[in-house]
């Protein structure tokens, strides 16, 4: 099959926001025809992104992401119609880089650019895997940067109900895997170390979860994940002191990763409970979490529908951007030639709920 085959428009979606340099070519029926994520490990010795780092490297990167997307989906770059591309939130350098990237392109081929949000593209990932995926559902977005529990009721159309007062769920991951000693990105690492620890041995608090908290509660969705990363440190101290870190190690994985699944799952099912929507949707890289998965799976029971993507359309990539791309241009949505990039976009579309 050729590209003058595929149903079109054929959308480019471009994504830059952190450090995975990723680049996605979408046929006209939402079929991912070429697809490249490139996670950069220059931010591993450090523990962390450094932000410039990442500019740096999307900026060497992003030639050779396009056209290896672009070789796989057996295309070139003028036959792409739309391209769409993440223009925050993110880190303002790593953003720079593919907004600047997408408007040369689409300026030299005489076609529309769309800047897409970040976390509204993470919203659509499982609608790539499954067209079912799609609203009414209470979505939990959790990420290296945003934790965001909301109810959508369309497209585009979303309440929000609870959002974290201090660090991301990903933060939180990513902090407490560095207190024990495991490499960046944490997720994945603390999954792994928990599959060989005992979550009772070691007792760590729910932040801001309780049992007398009612709706319209201002926490009652809210999250707060730096108590309990502090009282991961505290554990961590003691152990340390005593020699027992190594030993100790994989139970203080499992016993945080088993406070923040029950923190993020009890809230999703209050909204559940409350909107009456028994559709939900995981979002975002700590959305890969396997125990997150099955927690809320089982507390939503077999008369309710769980969305996810796989774990390779979990963290960030180009495909969500090119399907939100999409969605945004078919509502008449095109971006000026000022387009810029924002470390703190808007959530287009997100309310808070009516008093
Ligand atoms: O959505 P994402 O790829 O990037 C941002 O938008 O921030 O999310 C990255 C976050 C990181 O904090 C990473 O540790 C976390 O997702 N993550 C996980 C898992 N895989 C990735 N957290 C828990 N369990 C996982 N399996
Ligand atoms: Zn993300």
């Amino acid at each position: 099959m050729s590209a003058s085959d595929f149903p079109r428009p054929l959308v480019m979606g471009v994504e830059t926001s952190c450090d995975e340099t990723s680049v996605a070519v979408l046929d006209g029926e939402n079929r991912i025809r070429g697809h490249v994520i490139l996670s950069q490990d220059e931010h591993q010795v450090f523990g962390g992104v450094v932000p410039e780092l990442a500019a740096r490297a999307h900026l060497q990167k992003i030639d050779s992401v396009v056209d290896g997307a672009l070789k796989e989906a057996g295309v070139g770059l003028r036959d792409i119609d739309l391209f769409g591309v993440t223009a925050g939130p993110g880190l303002i350098g790593a953003l720079l880089v593919g907004v600047c990237w997408a408007k040369a392109a689409a300026a030299a081929g005489g076609r529309p650019v769309v800047g897409v949000h970040h976390m509204e593209a993470h919203l659509f990932a499982a609608s790539l895997e499954d067209a079912s995926a799609e609203p009414p559902f209470v979505g939990l977005l959790v990420s290296g940067g945003h934790t965001l529990l909301l109810h959508a009721e369309a497209w585009g159309d979303y309440t929000l109900l609870g959002q974290t007062r201090d660090d991301a769920a990903g933060e939180a991951f990513d902090k407490v895997a560095k207190l024990l000693g495991l490499p960046y990105p944490g997720g994945p690492e603390i999954q792994r170390a928990a599959e060989s620890g005992d979550p009772g041995r070691h007792s760590l608090p729910r932040p801001m979860l309780r049992g007398d908290q009612r709706p319209g509660d201002p926490d009652y969705y809210d999250f707060s994940f730096s108590g309990l990363k502090t009282a991961v440190l505290t554990c961590v101290q003691g152990l340390e002191e005593e020699g027992r870190l190594p030993k100790e190690r994989d139970h203080v994985a499992a016993a945080f990763q088993e406070a923040a699944v029950d923190t993020l799952a009890s809230k999703t099912l209050r909204a559940v409970e409350e909107t009456g929507c028994r559709r939900v949707l995981l979002g975002g890289g700590v959305s890969a979490n396997a125990p997150l998965r099955r927690e809320v799976a089982e507390r939503l029971g077999p008369d309710g529908r769980l969305f996810t993507a796989s774990p390779r359309l979990s963290v960030d990539n180009g495909a969500m951007v090119a399907r939100t791309a999409r969605f945004r241009f078919d509502r008449g949505e095109v971006a000026p030639p000022t387009l810029t990039a924002s470390a703190r976009l808007a959530f287009p579309g997100l309310s808070a709920p009516a008093a």
